[in-house]
């Protein structure tokens, strides 16, 4: 891996002062969560119907998917804020075995919301304890050893899990049934970035003009998480070599010397395109192949290379591997 990427999609959960700002940019509340209409109206609808319904009820478990960056967490900290809940945060990885999941169960209260992220790396035996969680509130659990062990049933309060997987393929079908609401995070309008780029601009007191505003959305992938930091990576650019205020030849400025092109691309991606046009021109490869080429995990090809480029049309997947596009082809011949 080694270079670090602008239009990175990870989130490096490790920078203190990054997490930090990412928290301080992050909606709260509907209204200010910009963009992904249509999954706002059918989560205030659900979320109202609860409301309506009072006690005993919660709402519907909740699966987000989509490409990293689109707002999956964000959305689960709206949820939750909107529905005066608690939010317990955790991940696939991070549950180990299957006690660690019942003690978090366990200490669940009414009407709290628990978000898994990367629920797909959920493993099995966990897996298995949830589907009695989230489909009848019970938590089945063996106590002792041997031929003393005997299995007891525990009562689990009301509470919602948000499911946030960036692949629903490699979703198990008996939990991908325990969601009610089922929803993929799309990329956003060009329109909707500026939004969230002028946005990030107030709440970090810097200026910028609406023609840099223009141009920093049409390089960001449309995905918030690049726009923010495309837009970080500029105001140091602009707090370095300027006066601080980012106008468009500022911002052209600082993104040639971040080698980010027209596209959004930025060299890693320009070379895993490269790579796969020297080594198979018109041929398609393999997505193991394609992560020896440029050496990095498949898996990091598939999450966060892949599909904005798929999006783009500037590779196409074949059942046979991957191919690079004509239009992709004449990208990198438009920038050389
Ligand atoms: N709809 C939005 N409106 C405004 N800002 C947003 C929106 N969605 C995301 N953001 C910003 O983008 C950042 C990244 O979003 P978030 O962490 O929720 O992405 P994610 O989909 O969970 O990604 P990952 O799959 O990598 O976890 C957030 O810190 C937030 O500031
Ligand atoms: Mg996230």
């Amino acid at each position: 891996m080694g270079i670090e990427r602008v239009v990175d999609t990870t989130n490096h959960e490790e920078d203190q002062t990054e997490q930090v700002l990412e928290q301080s940019l992050r909606p709260m509340t509907f209204s200010e969560y910009i963009g992904q209409e249509r999954l706002k109206t059918n989560l205030k609808l659900a979320i109202d119907a609860v409301k309506k319904r009072g006690d005993g009820h919660s709402l519907d478990h909740v699966l987000l998917y989509g490409p990293p960056g689109l707002g999956k967490t964000t959305m689960a900290n709206v949820i939750a804020h909107e529905m005066n809940a608690n939010l317990r945060i955790t991940s696939g990885p991070a549950i180990e075995r299957a006690g660690d999941l019942a003690s978090i169960l366990t200490n669940l209260q009414d009407g709290d919301v628990l978000f898994i992220d990367e629920i797909h790396r959920l493993r099995r035996t966990v897996e298995e304890i949830l589907y009695s969680a989230m489909e009848d509130y019970k938590l089945d659990i063996v106590i002792g050893k041997g031929p003393a062990a005997r299995s007891v049933r525990l009562d689990l309060p009301n509470f919602t899990v948000i499911g946030a997987t960036t692949r629903t393929g490699s979703l198990a079908g008996p939990l991908r049934d325990r969601f009610g609401i089922i929803h993929r995070l799309e990329y956003y309008k060009e329109n909707e970035i500026e939004q969230i780029i002028k946005r990030t601009a107030g709440i970090l007191n810097t200026k910028i003009s609406d023609d840099a505003t223009a141009l920093l959305s049409t390089r960001s992938r449309l995905t918030p998480r690049i726009a923010n930091r495309l837009f970080k990576r500029v105001r140091d650019y602009a707090d370095v070599n300027g006066d601080g205020i980012i106008d468009k030849p500022l911002a052209e400025q600082a993104l040639s010397v971040m080698e980010i092109d027209h596209l959004g691309l930025d060299p890693a991606d320009r070379n895993m395109l490269e790579l796969m046009l020297e080594n198979y021109g018109d041929r398609p490869v393999g997505l193991t192949t394609i992560a020896a080429l440029t050496g990095d995990e498949p898996s990091t090809i598939e999450d966060y290379y892949e599909p904005y480029l798929l999006q783009l049309g500037l590779i196409s997947r074949t059942p046979r591997g991957r191919m690079v596009t004509e239009k992709a082809k004449k990208h990198l011949n438009s920038i050389h």
